[in-house]
């Protein structure tokens, strides 16, 4: 078996790369990634030393690059995890997000069609189907929630949804969808929420949040979501979208709480800043499709999870603080500066 994994230098895309070696030994996987930003190869360093792994620098939207790639690697599954990610850099220059989420995806899937591949999985977000009201803790997303959203971002992930199923339906492509709560977990990206909490409070810096902290998000470790995801490829229905979550909804501000318990350090870092514009009020998931079907269930709660990333923050400092202290030093400044 040959997977493509789109995103690789990613969050969550390098956490399947180290899932999909240790679950599938004998699988060769390319990863493929423009390595904006939020890409960064030192998440890939013990992945690079496997035999059965190799890195592509790559633009999903670029044309010529994809189809060359495709044409001389065959592969067998393509996992499409490449995206800009953040909602808040999508509120200042939806652009990118347009060009990379939806036209990207409509390249990778033209490459499938034209090689030939089993399975095309795009990896998805709850975030297309917008906001619950924070007063119904009865509802929740299903499969069959409608499509409503509030952000560039989560439009431009839902634009590539609708074309994934298209392509299904148009030109019989064998794709799935996965639609995932919110992850947390080693290699997250220190722009958002919980790795931005741990490498600020450690630096005893003041911590946004956003509005008054009552906005609820659904988290999820991201193995169980790389887990759900390998379930998915291998056993999911064609044409068929699954969503992903483990019932752990929190509060931003339980969330920055914990950390600072866990870290030993005082709440008088939180600071109250500006809303974001459009803010999401709360995500949640109702897993029961991929449970019943596919057998898939979480392993790791949030009180566990949180520990370990934490954990995970302190034993690689390296790896953060170089970010941190490049160019994100700028945006951190611009973001947040006037808020
Ligand atoms: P991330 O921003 O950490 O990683 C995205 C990766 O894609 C980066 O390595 C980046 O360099 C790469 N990339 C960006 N544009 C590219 C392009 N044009 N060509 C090739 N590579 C490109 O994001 P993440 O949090 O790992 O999210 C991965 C996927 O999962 C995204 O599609 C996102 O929408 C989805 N998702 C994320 C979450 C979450 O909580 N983080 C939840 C549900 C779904
Ligand atoms: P984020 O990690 O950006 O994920 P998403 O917007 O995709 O859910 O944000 C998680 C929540 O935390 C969201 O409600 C916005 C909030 N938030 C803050 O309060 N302060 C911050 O500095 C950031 C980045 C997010």
């Amino acid at each position: 078996m040959k997977i493509c994994v789109t995103g690789a230098a990613g969050f969550i895309g390098g956490n399947f790369v180290y899932y999909m070696l240790e679950n599938h030994p004998d699988y060769d996987i390319v990863g493929l990634d423009l390595l904006t930003y939020a890409g960064n190869l030192e998440t890939l360093e013990e992945a690079m030393k496997n035999p059965h792994f190799k890195f592509t620098k790559g633009d999903i939207a670029d044309r010529e690059y994809v189809y060359d790639l495709f044409e001389k690697e065959k592969f067998d599954i393509v996992v499409n995890f490449a995206a800009e990610s953040h909602v808040d850099r999508s509120i200042v220059n939806p652009e990118i997000f347009l060009k990379t989420n939806i036209l990207g995806t409509s390249v990778l899937m033209d490459a499938c069609r034209k090689y030939g591949i089993q399975r095309y999985h795009q990896v998805s977000t709850d975030e297309v189907y917008g906001d619950l009201p924070l007063d119904r803790p009865d509802l929740f997303f299903t499969e069959e929630t409608p499509i409503h959203t509030s952000s560039p971002y989560s439009s431009s992930k839902a634009g590539a949804d609708l074309l994934v199923l298209a392509y299904h339906r148009t030109y019989g492509l064998p794709v799935t969808i996965t639609r995932c709560s919110n992850n947390y977990g080693p290699y997250h990206f220190p722009e958002k929420l919980i790795p931005l909490i741990i490498s600020r409070a450690l630096a005893d810096e003041s911590l946004p949040v956003y509005g008054t902290g009552e906005n609820v998000r659904d988290w999820l470790y991201v193995k169980d979501h790389c887990a759900a995801i390998d379930k998915v490829i291998h056993n999911g229905r064609e044409g068929e979208v699954y969503n992903v979550g483990g019932h752990n909804e929190r509060t931003n501000l339980q969330v920055v709480k914990t950390i600072l318990k866990e870290l030993g350090k005082p709440e008088s870092l939180i600071t109250f800043v500006t809303d974001r514009k459009g803010h999401d009020r709360r995500y949640a998931i109702d897993p029961t499709k991929i449970e019943t079907e596919l057998g898939w269930s979480p392993t790791t709660t949030f009180d566990v999870g949180i520990k370990q990333t934490i954990d995970w923050y302190l034993t690689h400092k390296q790896w953060w603080q170089n970010i941190i202290n490049g160019d994100y030093q700028n945006y951190y400044e611009k973001m947040y500066g006037n808020r």
